[in-house]
């Protein structure tokens, strides 16, 4: 590439007798760029071609947006780098997530010329974070580096903003730097650095029955681990509890294998972005998206305890993180099974960094040709020696990075083992068993046919029926089909009133469906408010759900269940809702009807019993702000908010956040519950539960944050939020089993923070506060996710202060006989 050569004839530069370098020579810290002079008192300049080049000089950056064949570029007075001793480039920089650019290094045959030759390194891998890359001159095969003109960033692969830091060369012998920078004679170019990737809101847009949906996410933003402790995983009553301990404790002959990830969470892994360490661990976001997926966009799917991964191209990279292990003398290596097809090939780097931060990683690089690795399609155990890897800095292992992936791989539980080691077992799940106990059948005094789809509008009574996601459904041939593609959140309804019906005339009697196909749902009655007006918050004001597949006759073509199973005040019913699928199979549905009693021989299951569904504060005039986990950034100012409007709130927390020390939210919730405020569950890692495919798995959910919320606060609670709001018979009966006397706390006031937050109409968030109070709402969903949302937040609470009701707690605003007095 031939770039604007003004700068290359601007100055020279007459160096002294030169001795080899003891230190990083700082190439530019930009703060002389307004004179286009770098910090060699050299030219640089980008190309003309960038938008809005600015230097960013209390930061000691360059930020810039590039467009297509934009370059940026600083030089030298001829650089002998050889010489001086300088062996590698270093600099931070920050780019679209998955873009790749490019270094050009020009040097001259001597110094005594200008005429210059152009070598070229791509480095690929940028998360979209800010990252440091150190490239070795030796990379640059065929270049003086005794006669450096200049370098160039260039090749940007995805136009858009990137920022370049501080650039260095760096001293080989090391010495203190400018940026303490180092590399070692055993590292090798990267292909990316790890960095920890700040999770991020993935807004849901989905909306349900009668209350729509937030997301949230809990932050964890902070950039680096400092930690030179060991991480040791311990088990308790089967659930996972990370703890550290301050050495490597771990003596000669006790060496347990370490797990690193057992992949027993899909948001653990591409929501929270953790491993089972609790450390990083993520792909570069260009793994391929699989059909057929409820998230068609998510990429690394996590499945009976496997993770596979389908690289884009050869840049494209998953890693995991290992917190700064120190593995000397306890672990050989880390191991993994794998299942990839004949002929698949992948780098496997291990990072290490002596001070234990991730800005400059010591990177070293196999190919799994060179650890003997070869695959045929099924299962099988692989190692990671760490003796394979020359001058591996075995007291500091930062990371472990896959690229160059050739074909789709399957990982299964990666650990460190121990001697010669041995697969990590898959870690069973203990089955629930629910009890299989049935009651006598009853004959109910009525039978009304509700709905036989006729008519794709309303059913037999004339009410209206339809679903939440017209895509998901259809009615053809006196037929409803209904595939939710797994997506637990969406609900179809069939109505038996506009307002409100006294169904109580039919206890005793059953809703019969008659299906085929998948019974993986939920089937629900719903009640609605005591004015039975729908304009009204919340509407409806509740309902209780059955597992369709425990009501099933085992043909699998009919269910029957009883009314009297829909704990709910049914003088108040509106209408059914089929909810809750945690399938891709389709069910077909051709009948809804009340029937007097169920066919001889069918086994009427017992009544399992379900978490309250709750949407609004029973008692008179309560008011209450239900606060979900959102970026520990925003926390203090959350706290300084309520703590200046003299109120108590609930805050539902998420567990894998909770035990992340990093988040520092232990300590915030520590201060909240030491200023009187409630702390309550949120899941352990942020599923839409429901969708969940065993009740193991919900199971884990439950127990984890349990556990979590236990081991950080020594706290216990009955009330808990559902990610998402999703809402099921199979996570309420879960709730209901481990948690006795849970609450499933909803919301009938929403700030839908994760719609307009981050629009250009952030107000709407008041406007819909203010809205939803006006019709009655008395119960809050807020997140501490974004600067407006917390911003916003003197104002919701005054809104909800002059309606003149008293602001409390979720627990006191339930009358819960336990809550502390107002
Ligand atoms: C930037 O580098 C120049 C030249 O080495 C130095 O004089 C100056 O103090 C540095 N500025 C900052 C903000 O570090
Ligand atoms: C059910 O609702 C009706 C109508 O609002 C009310 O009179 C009755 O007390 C309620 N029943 C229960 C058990 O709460
Ligand atoms: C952590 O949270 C506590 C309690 O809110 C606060 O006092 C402290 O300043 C926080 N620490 C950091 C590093 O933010």
């Amino acid at each position: 590439m031939k770039f604007l050569s003004a700068g290359l004839l601007a100055l020279s530069w007459v160096s002294a007798a030169r001795a080899a370098c003891s230190s990083n020579l700082l190439i530019d810290n930009y703060s002389n760029y307004a004179n286009n002079l770098n910090s060699l008192g050299q030219w640089t300049s980008d190309d003309g071609t960038t938008i809005g080049l600015k230097a960013d000089t209390v930061n000691k950056k360059i930020t810039f947006t590039s467009q297509a064949s934009s370059y940026f570029y600083t030089t030298f007075a001829c650089e002998k780098a050889t010489t001086d001793g300088y062996n590698a480039l270093t600099f931070p920089i920050k780019g679209p997530a998955g873009a790749s650019f490019t270094i050009e290094l020009q040097t001259s045959s001597s110094c005594s010329t200008t005429a210059y030759t152009s070598y070229y390194t791509t480095l690929t891998g940028v998360t979209g974070s800010t990252q440091t890359y150190t490239v070795l001159l030796s990379s640059f095969a065929g270049a003086n580096l005794n006669a450096i003109q200049s370098i160039l960033f260039e090749s940007f692969s995805v136009n858009g903003a990137w920022e370049i830091g501080q650039t260095q060369l760096v001293c080989a012998a090391g010495g203190s730097s400018v940026g303490s920078t180092k590399t070692s004679s055993t590292s090798t170019t990267s292909v990316a650095t790890t960095s920890k990737v700040s999770t991020t809101l993935s807004t849901s847009t989905k909306s349900a029955s009668s209350t729509s949906k937030s997301s949230t996410v809990v932050g964890t933003s902070s950039t680096s681990k400092s930690s030179t402790s060991s991480k040791t995983s311990s088990t308790t009553s089967g659930v996972k509890v990370v703890t550290s301990t301050t050495s490597s404790s771990t003596t000669a002959g006790t060496c347990t294998p370490l797990l690193v990830d057992d992949f027993a969470s899909q948001s653990r892994l591409t929501f929270l972005f953790y491993n089972a360490m609790l450390q990083p661990s993520s792909d570069d976001g260009t793994m391929k998206a699989v059909a057929n997926r409820v998230d068609t966009s998510t990429s690394v799917i996590v499945a009976n305890n496997h993770v596979t991964l389908t690289p884009a191209n050869s840049a494209s990279y998953w890693y995991t993180m290992f917190g700064c292990l120190k593995a000397t003398n306890v672990y050989s290596g880390v191991g993994m099974t794998i299942s990839a097809p004949a002929g698949t090939k992948m780098t496997i780097e291990l990072q290490t960094e002596a001070d234990c931060g991730t800005s400059n990683p010591v990177l070293i690089d196999l190919q799994s040709t060179d650890l003997g690795w070869t695959f045929d399609g099924t299962e099988r155990y692989y190692q990671i020696p760490f003796s394979k890897y020359a001058g591996l800095d075995t007291d500091h292992l930062i990371s472990v990075l896959f690229s160059g992936i050739s074909k789709p791989v399957t990982f299964g539980p990666i650990a460190f083992y121990c001697g010669t080691g041995s697969a990590y077992p898959v870690p069973s799940t203990a089955a629930v068993i629910e009890p299989s106990s049935t009651i006598p059948a009853t004959t109910g005094p009525s039978a009304i046919v509700i709905d036989t789809f006729g008519n794709s509008a309303s059913n037999n009574l004339g009410f209206w029926h339809g679903g939440d996601d017209t895509t998901t459904y259809s009615i053809s041939n006196k037929k409803l089909t209904i595939n939710m593609k797994g997506n637990s959140d969406l609900s179809w309804y069939t109505q038996i009133s506009d307002s409100c019906v006294d169904f109580t005339i039919n206890d005793n009697s059953y809703i019969h469906i008659a299906y085929t196909g998948s019974n993986a749902f939920t089937v629900a009655l719903q009640q609605n408010n005591p004015t039975c007006d729908s304009n009204l918050n919340p509407s409806p004001y509740t309902w209780d759900s059955v597992e369709a597949s425990r009501y099933s006759n085992t043909a699998k073509t009919d269910l029957y269940i009883p009314l009297t199973h829909f704990n709910i005040n049914r003088t108040l019913s509106i209408g059914f809702a089929l909810k809750g699928f945690y399938t891709t199979t389709s069910t077909v549905i051709s009948l809804i009807e009340i029937v007097k009693t169920p066919p001889t021989g069918f086994l009427v299951p017992s009544k399992l019993p379900t978490a309250p569904l709750i949407f609004a504060c029973t008692r008179p005039n309560s008011f209450a702000f239900a606060i979900d986990d959102g970026d520990p950034a925003l926390a203090q100012q959350v706290v300084s908010t309520v703590k200046a409007a003299g109120i108590h709130v609930t805050f539902f927390t998420v567990g894998a956040a909770l035990l992340d020390t990093s988040t520092n939210l232990t300590n915030v919730y520590k201060g909240m519950l030491a200023a009187g405020h409630q702390v309550a569950y949120h899941s352990y890692t942020h599923p839409p539960m429901e969708g969940l495919p065993s009740l193991a798995a919900i199971d884990w959910e439950l127990n984890n944050d349990i556990n979590a919320v236990q081991s950080t606060l020594g706290i216990s609670s009955q009330y808990f939020r559902p990610p998402f709001g999703t809402e099921g018979a199979r996570i309420r009966q879960r709730l209901a089993a481990l948690v006795p006397g849970a609450k499933f706390v909803e919301w009938s006031v929403d700030v839908q923070d994760w719609l307009w937050a981050l629009s250009s109409t952030p107000q709407n968030q008041v406007t819909n506060f203010q809205s939803d109070v006006d019709k009655g709402g008395n119960l809050v969903v807020m997140h501490y996710l974004y600067q407006t949302t917390v911003d916003y937040l003197p104002q919701f609470i005054s809104i909800a202060k002059a309606t003149g009701k008293q602001l409390m707690r979720v627990d006191q605003c339930l009358e819960d006989p336990n809550a502390p007095p107002l």
